[in-house]
């Protein structure tokens, strides 16, 4: 009898277990459930080793960035946080996550990430020249477009856009970002945060943003990269937080440090910039990763005795992520024994990251949608975009007698220099997933635009730089038998971007002497420069008719020069960052501050006034500017003053004019800079059109400063407003 009833209890249970309610799909799974309580959920169930992981990024494929040491390329551990995925093949990263997603016990999914500065596969222009376009809307739409590119490759995060305010040309990264002055950069580098992450950051081709570097990176040394940087409070606040205050507001999902150190506390174990300032006083909800290895770097600049007091300081001050150190896998578990970090601040770190991977929704679709590659990259609206911006971007500096563009009567031309077959340095720096085999030429681009008008004879003349003048004797016959010259000078791409600062920013001196040489033709000469920085041009200046500043254009930036030379392209831009007489002149920045002898020269041996000054560039038509009429020439701090010009286009060709307003206030408590820009807009003028630009100044907005502690000041007293070549004055009261 007992027997049968052990035996009877023994089917009751078996049935029941076959019978039993699945186990519940754990909330974090549940994707009706709000984000915040899948997030606390899923790190309830996470052991230590697990969370640690979240922390931890790595590489996944082929290191292409010689400046980067630690290459852990070698596999990957499925619970990593994040891999820089050097690929743009969906189906391998698919496989990838799939390790992560279907087999690991939390199936956390993994953040693929990369550097996509001005493109995946379709190259737009470089951002210092993009910033010359003043057109952040085309902006944000050509970084919608990069954002489709790469999330179809499989990347969900790009280290962009770069924010960082730069004012010393010789730093090679000065190509990276939107140039001299912290407006500028905040309007640029929100319209690219707009742009990656569009409306919602799970809608599928948008991608998250990353403002990068934190802080004060474009201020090294010198110009001497991942150096020193002494920077004052009051000027973190005035100037470089600016863009990136801007960035969180437009909602960046994550920022990353700097490698620099900020007057002795190194960005990566900052507190007072990564938590106090960003995560407290903005109300920051992403996550901070830090830059390449930064963490132990930390014991090369002094602050860290050993791998595990730099990760200890790099938690603590609010770095969340680590990039490639391993330092965070390594020693977290011991440093919570230690009780030198709490798990409290593990836990917070976590959260962050969690968060984005959510709000991404890697979660609920992990996978990359697999297109064929020719519907993937280089579409025809993509590269239209990329055309438009390359030529919105580029600057006419130079136009002696309008020589530009090239007249009919001009019926051959000599095209000279180490840039005419050239693509991959069209490219620029930090070149994505893109290929040079993608991009014409700009031989290509004048073969196309000047086929069957001008005879085109070509000349090498020389390299970029080194001493070879063999080719000098072809290039001056090629200018004689010709009625026009253009010179395509510049930079090679490998002079710009991470580790490539310069000593000099003259062009090298065999280009400088090409440019001597086919002046003694007498031949009128126009240069067009394709470069990554700003130049010293005092040495060929003077020989030059015209010079055309068409940075580093990107895949299909070639056939914008050659519309700009024949005139099919009006050129509409205006420099954002200034461009000295010689290196000896740096810093020269429109917004200094003013000398308290303002009329004397600053050196005996050179003029004071740089080359071009920020803001200058040069159309082919003419535009002139009513009076500016203001609501009022007294406004109460509280009121508003309504700023109007209106702009005539007085030549021949419509044309787009940017028209940059700007304040001073020169008798405010602390010395203020000379001019600041406070808004900008660009418009299309039909020939012969007027069209009005108004001004909304908001005094809280545009007239306040911040104090070193980052409260802002609005002081009463007489201000002057700036546009075009008028300064008019008014008064603020209380
Ligand atoms: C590099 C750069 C940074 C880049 C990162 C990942 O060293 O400083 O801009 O995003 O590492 O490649």
């Amino acid at each position: 009898m007992k027997t049968f009833r052990y035996l009877f209890a023994a089917a009751t249970a078996i049935i029941l277990v076959s019978f039993k309610k699945p186990d519940p799909l754990p909330l974090y799974k549940n994707k009706s459930a709000s984000i915040e309580s899948r997030v606390n959920d899923l790190l309830k169930r996470m052991t230590l080793d697990e969370k640690v992981m979240q922390l931890s990024q790595y590489t996944l494929g082929l290191n292409d960035n010689e400046n980067n040491i630690n290459d852990l390329s070698k596999g990957f551990d499925p619970h990593a946080g994040s891999l820089i995925y050097f690929g743009s093949d969906p189906l391998f990263r698919n496989a990838v996550q799939k390790k992560a997603v279907e087999e690991t016990r939390l199936g956390i999914p993994i953040l693929f990430g990369f550097d996509i500065i001005h493109g995946c596969k379709t190259l737009y222009p470089i951002p210092l020249a993009v910033g010359c376009s003043w057109n952040t809307e085309l902006n944000r739409e050509a970084c919608s477009n990069s954002a489709k590119e790469t999330y179809l490759s499989g990347i969900n995060w790009t280290f962009s856009p770069m924010v960082d305010v730069a004012r010393d040309p010789r730093w090679g990264r000065v190509a990276e970002g939107y140039g001299e002055d912290p407006y500028t950069g905040a309007q640029f580098g929100a319209s690219a945060v707009r742009g990656y992450q569009g409306q919602s950051l799970s809608a599928p081709n948008n991608i998250a943003a990353c403002l990068k570097h934190y802080l004060a990176y474009g201020l090294v040394e010198g110009g001497r990269d991942y150096s020193f940087t002494d920077v004052s409070q009051q000027l973190l606040q005035d100037t470089y937080l600016v863009s990136f205050k801007a960035g969180v507001k437009a909602g960046a999902s994550t920022v990353m440090s700097s490698f620099n150190d900020i007057s002795g506390t190194p960005s990566t174990i900052n507190k007072y910039l990564l938590t106090d300032i960003l995560k407290t006083q903005w109300g920051f909800k992403g996550f901070v990763v830090a830059d390449w290895d930064a963490i132990a770097q930390l014991m090369n600049q002094g602050v860290a005795k050993d791998p595990e007091q730099a990760g200890e300081r790099a938690l603590n001050a609010g770095l969340d992520m680590d990039m490639l150190s391993d330092i965070y896998r390594k020693y977290i578990p011991d440093l919570l024994k230690q009780k030198k970090i709490t798990m409290a601040t593990v836990d917070e770190a976590v959260r962050r990251v969690l968060t984005l991977k959510f709000k991404l929704g890697l979660f609920d679709n992990p996978y990359t949608p697999v297109v064929a590659e020719s519907q993937r990259y280089l579409q025809p609206e993509t590269k239209k975009t990329a055309n438009q911006l390359a030529a919105e971007s580029m600057v006419l500096l130079k136009n002696k007698d309008n020589i530009l563009p090239i007249s009919g009567s001009i019926k051959s031309l000599a095209i000279i220099g180490p840039m005419v077959n050239d693509s991959t340095d069209l490219m620029g720096s930090w070149t994505g997933r893109a290929n040079a085999k993608d991009v014409e030429s700009i031989n290509s681009a004048l073969r196309g635009e000047f086929s069957g008008k001008l005879q085109l004879n070509y000349a090498h003349g020389c390299d970029f730089d080194g001493k070879d003048d063999s080719g000098f004797d072809v290039a001056i016959n090629a200018a004689k038998n010709s009625d026009e010259v253009v010179l395509f000078l510049g930079e090679k791409n490998s002079w710009s971007g991470e580790n490539t600062s310069r000593s000099t920013i003259a062009l090298p001196e065999i280009q400088e002497r090409l440019v001597a040489a086919i002046k003694k033709t007498g031949k009128p000469i126009i240069i067009v420069l394709i470069n990554g920085r700003p130049l010293a041009l005092k040495n060929i200046e003077p020989d030059a008719d015209a010079i055309l500043e068409a940075w580093q254009p990107g895949t299909v930036g070639a056939t914008a020069i050659t519309g700009i030379l024949s005139g099919r392209i009006n050129p509409s831009g205006k420099l954002d960052i200034t461009f000295p007489l010689t290196t000896g002149q740096i810093p020269v920045y429109y917004d200094m501050h003013p000398r308290a002898r303002p009329y004397l020269g600053n050196y005996q041996d050179i003029p004071t006034e740089p080359l071009y000054w920020f803001g200058y560039g040069l159309s082919y038509t003419t535009y002139n500017y009513s009076d500016v009429k203001l609501s009022s020439t007294k406004i109460k701090k509280t009121e508003h003053l309504i700023a109007k010009v209106e702009v005539d286009n007085t030549g021949k060709i419509d044309g787009k004019e940017a028209v940059l307003w700007y304040i001073a206030h020169p008798e405010a408590t602390i010395s203020r800079p000379r001019k600041e820009l406070k808004f900008f807009e660009k418009k299309l003028i039909k020939k012969g059109e007027k069209i009005v630009y108004t001004f909304d100044l908001d005094p809280e907005r545009d007239l306040s400063y911040p104090d070193a502690s980052g409260k802002q000041i609005l002081e009463s007293g007489d201000y002057y407003l700036m546009v075009g070549s008028q300064k008019v004055k008014f008064e603020v009261t209380d």
